[in-house]
């Protein structure tokens, strides 16, 4: 199961994405975590110490130029990229993880080149058929501009009960439809009361296919900077929720 989990910027996008990786380690299964975020800290979250972080990808421009075999103004649109994985992942149990980093909005002095290897890179493994994929992205609506997520086999988009948060989670379903992605599904997140998830449901037009509670566990976890998965029964079950409804679809698709 290939998940992107997309959203406005705080609503809860890399905490969930981390529930949701160990959740599928705990089942059993490989997992790879993509940080797609510009100021990457998925891996913090999973219990990564600092050194064991890689650079993010993105981040590695000679890298990014040298397979792009750039000609003034052409640039080869398919590079290799097939030996990068190895090199930028780092493991831990069922668990790998690659910074990304943030693919670059073409403009001028036009970054397509490298942003070619970058989708490339996502792409590859996005095809790997025996490997979940878990993407935490980057805030906001700009990465669907760039297709980055279109190969997914799932789109989560977290939402907070707060109309800010809804009105994003609209933009990404509007773009998501233009792009042809058909799975997309809300994720209520810092709930407090039933009356938190009608407000998402009857502003949005979508019945969120999980709710993940307002935890003092996970605030404090993320204060104190320890992995948060260790903390949070409600939300692992949250995520363990959230995994079986995916699953649900995949089966019935
Ligand atoms: N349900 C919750 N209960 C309590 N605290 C939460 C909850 N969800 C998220 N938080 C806290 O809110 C903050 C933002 O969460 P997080 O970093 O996961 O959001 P994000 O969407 O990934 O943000 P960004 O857009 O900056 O990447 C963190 O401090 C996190 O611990
Ligand atoms: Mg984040």
């Amino acid at each position: 199961m290939k998940i992107a989990i997309c959203g406005k910027g705080g609503v809860g996008k890399s905490t969930i994405s981390s529930f949701v990786i160990n959740e599928l380690a705990s089942q059993g299964r490989r997992v790879l975590a993509v940080d797609a975020d510009p100021s990457p800290h998925l891996a913090r979250l999973l219990g990564f110490a600092p050194e064991e972080v890689p650079e993010p990808v993105a981040e590695m421009r000679e890298l990014l130029q040298e397979r792009t075999e750039r000609q003034g103004a052409f640039y080869n649109m398919n590079p290799r990229v097939s030996d990068l994985p190895e090199k930028f992942l780092v493991k831990k149990g069922n668990i790998s993880l690659m910074v990304l980093g943030a693919i670059q909005q073409g403009g001028a002095g036009c970054a397509c080149a490298e942003n070619a290897v970058l989708r490339n890179l996502l792409n590859t493994l996005l095809l790997s058929p025996d490997e979940d994929i878990v993407l935490d992205m980057e805030a906001g609506v700009e990465h669907l501009g760039r297709g980055t997520i279109a190969a997914t086999d799932h789109i989560v988009v977290v939402v907070q009960p707060y109309r800010g948060s809804i009105e994003t989670a609209s933009k990404i379903r509007n773009l998501a439809e233009d792009l042809g992605i058909k799975s997309l599904h809300v994720v209520a997140n810092n709930i407090q009361g039933s009356d938190d998830l009608e407000f998402i449901e009857s502003e949005s037009g979508i019945k969120p296919i999980a709710a993940f509670p307002a935890s003092s566990e996970v605030r404090s976890a993320e204060r104190k900077g320890i992995p948060i998965y260790e903390t949070g029964t409600e939300f692992r079950k949250a995520a363990a929720k959230l995994i079986a409804k995916l699953e649900e679809i995949d089966v019935r698709s």
